[in-house]
């Protein structure tokens, strides 16, 4: 379905793990799996209504998961940066990769400034892959860029916010889709999503293709946002 103005959706792709070992695979053959699932979700986005799409990879937190794990997922972004750079600017998809840069290894940094540069000029999509990304520390490195004794603007806080990740400013989210059964927000665009629609599917992430991402759009239309405000039938 074709929204009448392109959306912010956020994913919180979890569930690769679970999936992988019901069936009795690896992790790491469930993260590969979701990575799969990563290109065809990309693909399918613009067509769907989606102006801008940022996917929750590797959180802040993750760093507490085995070195091997880790060790798997690292080389799976280089990997998938590698890959889908040149598809990314072949198809108008701008990828910002927005997280903390400084406890990544120089080679996945430089695949990342790579993948920024070669895609600058995208306008169909823009894809935000958050790496190493915390929200409440996104948050705290923003403020501590504050001006002493100014109280910025709520617009002027949120390009902050993406500045302060590396990233390109974008709009606030309107729909934060989580698969894999939890409903918590896991430290993921605690500011951005103040108004967004919540969407949690029990779906893991491999199992979330594109018809998938068209009903949670589908659903999120159906949805009544007010804002704080009242419906145009409650106000008379
Ligand atoms: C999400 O899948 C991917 C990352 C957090 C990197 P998980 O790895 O969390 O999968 P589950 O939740 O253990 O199934
Ligand atoms: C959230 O999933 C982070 C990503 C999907 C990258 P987690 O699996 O890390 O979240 P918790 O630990 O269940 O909250
Ligand atoms: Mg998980």
């Amino acid at each position: 379905m074709e929204q009448s103005r392109a959306i912010h959706v956020g994913i919180i792709m979890d569930g690769n793990g679970r999936w992988a070992t019901r069936q009795g695979r690896s992790r790491s053959a469930g993260h590969r799996a979701g990575a799969a699932m990563v290109r065809r979700i990309v693909e399918a986005a613009p067509d769907l209504g989606v102006g801008v799409l940022t996917l929750y990879a590797f959180s802040a937190d993750n760093w507490r998961r085995p070195r091997t794990e880790i060790g798997w997922l690292m080389r799976l972004f280089r990997e998938y940066l590698r890959i889908e750079t040149p598809r990314c600017a072949a198809d108008g998809v701008r990828l910002d990769v927005i997280g903390r840069r400084d406890r990544i290894s120089p080679a996945l940094r430089q695949a990342i400034e790579d993948a920024q540069r070669a895609t600058a000029g995208g306008t169909r999509l823009h894809l935000r892959i958050a790496l190493d990304y915390s929200s409440r520390d996104a948050i705290l490195r923003a403020a501590q860029c504050l001006r002493p004794e100014t109280v910025p603007s709520r617009e002027s806080f949120a390009r902050l916010l993406a500045i302060v990740d590396h990233g390109a400013p974008a709009p606030e989210v309107d729909l934060l889709i989580r698969t894999g059964g939890e409903r918590r927000l896991s430290d993921f665009l605690l500011w951005e999503a103040a108004y967004a629609e919540l969407y949690f599917t029990p779906l893991m992430w491999p199992e979330f293709g594109p018809d998938e991402l068209g009903r949670a759009v589908r659903e999120f239309g159906s949805r009544e946002r007010r804002f704080g405000g009242l419906t145009d039938a409650a106000a008379g």
